[in-house]
């Protein structure tokens, strides 16, 4: 019997509604549902099992039907399965309002150019829905947009921007090994200083010398930078490297992210320290700016300076401090 959508176009149609369904309403975070649930695989693979046997079962009850049908009843089936079409729907009818071929005459026009003739068609009301909607969304456009004066592009873009901005924040917040120059923050954990301990001796030590005193490479320990101080600047160093030829290779081919912020860390930690026979200082006294300004907001300048002297003779430097006690 012939069916209006064939069973091998509606098995795959309504199962793939259901893993799209299911894709939806369940949260699974980055992986698809059926994955990270064996569950619903286990639901999918049952549903689209039942799915195939009422189409066979279906099928077989059809042929049994169709066996036991007299002569006269298998014409009628056949004669009402060749009139049967889109074209004679109800809905079809009702969007298009067009004649049917044996009716075309009452609406014939009088033109006849050699021998092609000119039908009278009303429009579609399909088309004429679409031409009124489309009359009602301008003005309500023009309404909200040019006279009251809703929002314009400049404000959508920055709405837009915003909220992605916040999207990023809160993924690079959640993702530990996204850390860039910019978002690095200071690590002072014992474990998080102990881990970057261990990459400095095996990767940077050969060059800076186990307790940073430095040799090839500047002198890590004291106030003196030549790329700039403060987690950003040593994290954006260690990144993506010194000066060209100096020797710096750019480490965050080597190391991830989150290491690169363990062992900058450790390298600010050891700030003060004073090994013994250290390099000379090289660079310039590096002065955090930010800090120096959020302070002096606060109007404890004088204070933080004081703090940052003590900090120094108990060589133990906290984030931030600014360096210009060294002036
Ligand atoms: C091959 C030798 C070598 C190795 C290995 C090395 N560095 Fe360097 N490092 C240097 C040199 C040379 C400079 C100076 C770069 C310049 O002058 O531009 C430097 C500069 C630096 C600076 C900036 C110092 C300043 O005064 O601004 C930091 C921070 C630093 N290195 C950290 C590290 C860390 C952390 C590692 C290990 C991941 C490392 N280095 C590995 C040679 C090395």
């Amino acid at each position: 019997m012939k069916k209006l959508i064939p069973a091998y176009v509606r098995v795959p149609v309504l199962f793939a509604l259901v893993v799209m369904a299911l894709e939806y309403f369940i949260d699974s975070g980055d992986k698809p549902a059926f994955i990270k649930y064996p569950m619903v695989s286990v639901f999918l693979f049952v549903f689209l099992f039942l799915q195939i046997a009422i189409e066979i079962v279906i099928s077989a009850i059809d042929r049994v039907t169709y066996a036991m049908l007299t002569d006269e009843q298998k014409e009628r089936l056949a004669a009402a399965e060749t009139s049967f079409s889109i074209k004679n729907s109800k809905l079809y009818k009702m969007l298009t309002r067009s004649k049917s071929i044996e009716r075309e005459g009452e609406i014939m026009m009088d033109h006849d150019y050699d021998g092609i003739k000119e039908l009278d068609n009303v429009l579609p009301p399909w088309w004429v829905g679409l031409f009124y909607a489309t009359i009602i969304f301008g003005l309500i456009y023009l309404v909200r947009f040019h006279i009251i004066g809703d929002y314009d592009q400049k404000q959508e873009f920055e709405m837009e921007m915003a909220e992605a901005k916040k999207a990023v924040d809160a993924y690079k917040s959640t993702a530990k090994d996204l850390i860039d120059a910019e978002s690095v923050t200071l690590l002072t954990e014992g474990a998080d200083l102990a881990q970057g301990k261990t990459i400095f001796e095996n990767t940077c030590a050969a060059c800076h010398r186990a307790d940073g005193g430095g040799s090839i490479g500047p002198n890590l320990t004291d106030k003196y930078w030549i790329l700039g101080g403060g987690i950003k600047n040593v994290f954006h160093t260690i990144s993506e490297g010194g000066r060209d030829g100096k020797g710096m290779v750019a480490w965050k081919a080597t190391l991830r992210p989150n290491e690169i912020q363990r062992v900058a860390s450790y390298v600010l930690s050891l700030q003060g320290t004073n090994p013994a026979d250290a390099k000379e200082p090289e660079g310039e006294i590096w002065v955090d700016e930010n800090a120096e300004a959020t302070d002096a907001d606060a109007g404890e300048t004088t204070d933080a300076v004081e703090e940052s002297e003590q900090t120094e003779e108990t060589s133990d430097v906290a984030e931030g401090t600014p360096e210009v006690a060294a002036n």
